[in-house]
């Protein structure tokens, strides 16, 4: 099993290209498999959750090849349309993949993916949206079976609330279908916007991605096309974090900052100098980090990412005074607050609220990482703590993190993969 060994106390200086958006590049993958032709995603991480997406594709009949950040998938009439639960269950975000493959083959069938890491996951909205637009929905001793009976139809969905994947899984559900749908408080997340980026350059007729409301008229046929993937903007939150945790002088290439703007208006409030041009960010994090006066609440997009939560609380451990989080979005996303505290963090949890009392010094420890974004946030804690920390079950980091010690190298800090 591998680790990651930290030698924290180093500052962090120098520039770094951030990777493409697993967010993004995971449900543009699935609407691959709805084009006739070739797709070429560029800017594509090399990550497990990738590979975990290409394995899915080639079962179901498209031939995806992945180098070099490069990932060329060419999708055919699919050869089967049940994802076996071998491969749903080796990330959670397979079940962007439904709405794919029941809006071309108009059927699908999939288990859900199993034990929650970060609380309950359902997907209800997912399937009322379906429903909504004809297709019938059962429940086999846990596969769950969609059938259309034809093509899908178009229909008006009002989510409950801004799911991030109801949202692309409704929107990989109207794009062939027939006629109009409309997605009403549908998320905004820029990764949503990337996908109808994506989905028009294919040819697709989308209105609103990015906005709360958006508008598809079903067309009959996607073709392939190149397309850059966005950059990560929780990986870009992740080296900031880490700087303002370590201290240094940071500049981040290729950066979405314009999606980034939540979490940078509250990082640069912990006292940290930020600028920004059109894909770089600077950083500058000279002395101690200031509390934050207002409570973090993490909200749907633009309001503050649940995904950053884990970072900025590894780098206020240190603040001057006490921070308040609130997390909105997920019921079990403090799971890396143990691992923190085993580093000297006072931080006491209950229900939603996280009190983080700022200490002078974190110490290493020996830690285990159980989430991607907790992982990270523990990286970051050990790389401004005292002495060595040795990170087990980086497995979880991998998932979404191209080589974290390969970017943390280039910006000085002290971590190895044994
Ligand atoms: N929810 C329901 N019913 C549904 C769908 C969602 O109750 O049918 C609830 C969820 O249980 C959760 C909340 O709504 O409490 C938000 O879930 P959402 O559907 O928005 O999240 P997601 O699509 O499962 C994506 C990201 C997450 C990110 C969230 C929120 C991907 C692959 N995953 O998850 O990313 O935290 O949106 O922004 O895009 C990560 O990268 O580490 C990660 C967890």
């Amino acid at each position: 099993m591998q680790k990651f060994i930290v030698r924290g106390g180093r500052r962090l200086c120098g520039e770094l290209t951030l990777q493409g958006s697993k967010n993004s590049a995971l449900p543009i993958m699935a609407a691959a498999a709805l084009c006739d032709g070739d797709c070429v995603l560029k800017n594509c991480p090399e990550l497990t959750d990738i590979y975990a997406a290409s394995r899915i594709l080639n079962c179901i009949g498209c031939k995806c090849r992945y180098s070099a950040n490069t990932a060329v998938i060419t999708a055919s009439e699919l050869t089967t349309t049940a994802i076996p639960a071998s491969l749903m269950q080796e990330m959670r975000s397979s079940i962007i993949f439904l709405g794919a493959v029941l809006g071309k083959a108009g059927e699908c069938t999939v288990c859900l993916p199993g034990g929650c890491e970060l609380g309950p996951r359902p997907i209800d909205m997912h399937l009322a949206g379906m429903r909504k637009m004809g297709a019938d929905i059962s429940d086999y001793g846990g596969n769950i079976v969609c059938r259309a009976h034809g093509r899908l139809h178009g229909a008006k969905i009002s989510l409950p609330f801004p799911s991030v994947g109801a949202t692309e899984n409704l929107i990989l559900s109207a794009v062939n279908a027939d006629g109009e749908t409309v997605i009403n408080n549908a998320a905004r997340e820029p990764e949503i916007a990337d996908l109808c980026g994506f989905l028009r350059a294919c040819g697709a007729d989308i209105a609103g991605g990015g906005e709360s409301s958006i508008v598809i008229r079903g067309v009959e046929r996607l073709h392939g096309c190149e397309y850059t993937v966005m950059p990560d903007r929780i990986a870009g939150a992740t080296y900031l974090a880490m700087a303002a945790a370590a201290g240094g002088e940071i500049i981040l290439t290729n950066a979405c900052v314009q999606g980034m703007e939540p979490f940078l208006s509250v990082l640069e409030q912990t006292g940290c100098s930020i600028y920004s041009s059109e894909d770089r960010i600077y950083l500058r994090c000279g002395s101690r980090l200031k509390a934050l006066s207002d409570r973090v609440r993490t909200m749907p997009h633009p309001g503050f990412p649940t995904d950053a939560q884990a970072v900025l609380m590894a780098a206020l451990t240190t603040a001057e005074g006490t921070s308040v989080f609130e997390e909105n979005i997920f019921d079990c996303r403090y799971r890396h607050t143990d691992a923190l505290v085993k580093m000297g963090a006072d931080i006491q949890v209950m229900g939603k609220i996280a009190v983080v009392k700022g200490v002078n010094r974190l110490h290493g420890a020996k830690i285990e990482a159980t989430d991607l974004r907790g992982g990270a946030a523990m990286a970051a804690a050990a790389l401004g703590a005292d002495g060595i920390t040795e990170i087990s079950g980086i497995s979880h980091i991998d998932r979404g993190y191209e080589r974290l010690e390969e970017a943390v190298s280039i910006l000085g800090g002290d971590i190895k993969r044994v």
